[in-house]
């Protein structure tokens, strides 16, 4: 089967064996066959956080469980979703109700089920601000298991699902609880700012409102992978400490930095934009012109020069600033 329609690199590759599941026997299926044969196994969601770098030798597992529930409760609105399921669809779907909490995350490509790996987040906002629970399939077993908000130890585009959890588990169903007494959530100044240009009295603000701030904010500088091939990010912010923030901030006084407890986080987008890499091209891939941070593939080049670009690009950042870039997406095979 051809990867290329399900990566939104659309990076061209193969895979040796493919399923597409629909429900949690399916997957067993897929699981059994896996292991009979001895393949490794690469889950896929939306396919928007993830660089081939080459045919995959295992079972491709295309998740495509569907369902959406919604329960009113004493704390606001317990929303259930299988791991099929659009993330962005969720989000209108909710916030066109006038339910609360998820607004901040509008328009991040992807499936529901990948959304608790590397806990998305946006605009101030992260999936485990209204993570209550998941359902994952233990791979090893085939057995279901529940993971509450703190069994997935969720960190900064971080979770055990990336650490100790890692290829163990499939996951198949989360769930959120949306608050009943909503506040818009505006504390990051891109955001805020978007109302008070604009001359929106913040406090009367909609879910859907911010909602529809978000979505305009992101397509001002976020390609759409339909357009320009992309997976989001390409790099996280790194975190340094007090000391290297210091000297990097006195060295470049316009250096953008957000406090993160005793830690900073760097905007990596300034970095990689101030060494001068914004709008460059590489052969069939480069850098977006509108946002450092993202690599692009326009010319639908392969996963090599996808890596080879994303490696040129840290070690410039390492020599100019001393600071190491980690790539956010995941590398296949
Ligand atoms: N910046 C530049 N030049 C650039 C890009 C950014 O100077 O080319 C500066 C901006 O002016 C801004 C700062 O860097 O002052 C931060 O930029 P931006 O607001 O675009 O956010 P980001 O830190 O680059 C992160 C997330 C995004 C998320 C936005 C908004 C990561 C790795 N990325 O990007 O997430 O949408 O914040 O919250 O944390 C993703 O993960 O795929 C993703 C798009």
């Amino acid at each position: 089967v051809d990867l290329q329609p399900l990566n939104t690199l659309a990076i061209a590759a193969r895979t040796a064996y493919f399923a597409r599941v629909e429900n949690i026997e399916e997957l067993r299926e897929a699981l059994a066959f896996a292991r009979a044969k001895k393949l490794s196994i690469l889950p896929l969601g939306g396919g928007s956080n993830i660089v081939l770098t080459g045919d995959f030798p295992g079972l491709v597992i295309l998740i495509e469980m569907a369902g959406l529930t919604l329960e009113k409760n004493l704390r606001g609105t317990r929303v259930s979703a299988a791991a099929g399921e659009n993330w962005h669809r969720l989000v209108m779907q909710t916030t066109e109700q006038g339910l609360g909490g998820l607004e901040n995350l509008a328009l991040i490509p992807g499936k529901i089920g990948a959304a608790p790996i590397q806990n998305i987040g946006a605009y101030g906002v992260e999936l485990r601000d209204t993570f209550t629970d998941l359902l994952a399939v233990h791979i090893p077993t085939g057995e279901l298991h529940v993971f509450s908000n703190k069994d997935c130890q969720f960190g900064y585009r971080d979770s055990a699902f990336k650490g100790a959890a890692r290829d163990q588990y499939i996951i198949t169903q989360v769930s959120l609880q949306l608050p009943a007494d909503w506040q818009a959530r505006l504390d990051y100044p891109a955001l805020r700012q978007f109302f008070t240009e604009r001359g929106q009295d913040t406090a009367s603000l909609t879910p859907a409102a911010v909602a529809a701030a978000v979505i305009d904010i992101r397509n001002s500088k976020l390609p759409s992978p339909d357009d320009i091939p992309n997976a989001g990010s390409f790099f996280k912010n790194p975190l340094v400490d007090a000391d290297c923030y210091r000297s990097l901030k006195a060295a470049h006084p316009d250096l953008v930095a957000f406090a993160a407890g005793d830690q900073w986080k760097l905007a990596a987008g300034w970095l990689i934009d101030r060494a001068g890499w914004r709008g460059k091209r590489r052969n069939s891939v480069g850098v977006h012109d509108r946002q450092a941070l993202v690599l692009v593939n326009p010319g639908r080049g392969s996963g090599a020069e996808v890596t080879c670009l994303a490696e040129e690009i840290a070690e410039d950042i390492r020599a100019k600033f001393g600071v190491n870039l980690e790539p956010e997406p995941r590398y296949y095979p």
